[in-house]
């Protein structure tokens, strides 16, 4: 499988976790090219299937992800494709917030008119070594209030691996599915 993973980040996580599925996706046998959504753009044509990535902040994903999807929304649609979707709401077992969540994932999706066959949300990671002053002060609000951590002197990675690895599985059976339909 020819596959296309297109990805946006503010702090580096979720190029993490495409760069873990680029290595699981090529140990698997297929052939993978990956681009951050900042950079040059590579069009989903030619490609047999896509991962699309995003992170959340303050409620919305990257302005670039949003723009690269809307451009190539009809392609990605002929496509098997998965969006995967990063944010700490995802560590949260709050059903608050995941309704939240959904619901940012639910109007993006609107938004760009496209329609992944597999939508995964992943729980992402607090850098608070990244973060500047004041970004500081609001994650450590929000792990506050969320449960995470809050020693704005480490690091906390919630990204479940184990569900990653599952994302190249999920979407090769929705390509079977696919052509079984056509
Ligand atoms: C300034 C800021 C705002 C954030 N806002 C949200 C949010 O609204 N909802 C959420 O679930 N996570 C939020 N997060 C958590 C990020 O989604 C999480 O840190 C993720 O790992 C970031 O991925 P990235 O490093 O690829 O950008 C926020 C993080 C930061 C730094």
């Amino acid at each position: 499988m020819k596959l296309l993973i297109a990805y946006g980040t503010t702090e580096g996580q979720t190029r993490k976790i495409c760069e873990f599925l680029r290595d699981e996706a090529q140990q698997a046998g297929h052939w993978v090219s990956i681009a951050d959504t900042t950079g040059p753009q590579l069009r989903p044509s030619g490609f047999d299937a896509a991962i699309i990535a995003a992170s959340v902040h303050y409620g919305n994903y990257q302005a670039s992800v949003e723009h690269y999807v809307t451009d190539n929304h009809e392609l990605l649609n002929h496509i098997p494709s998965t969006f995967l979707s990063v944010s700490l709401t995802a560590a949260s077992d709050e059903p608050e917030s995941w309704k939240e969540l959904n619901n940012i994932t639910e109007s993006f999706l609107d938004r760009t008119h496209w329609n992944p066959d597999v939508v995964e949300q992943v729980a992402g990671a607090l850098l608070y070594s990244k973060y500047n002053f004041f970004k500081k002060f609001i994650m450590r609000l929000i792990a506050q209030r969320s449960g995470g951590g809050t020693d704005t002197s480490e690091d906390y990675e919630y990204t479940d691996w184990d569900q990653v690895k599952q994302v190249i599985t999920k979407l090769e059976t929705a390509a079977k599915t696919r052509e079984q339909i056509t």
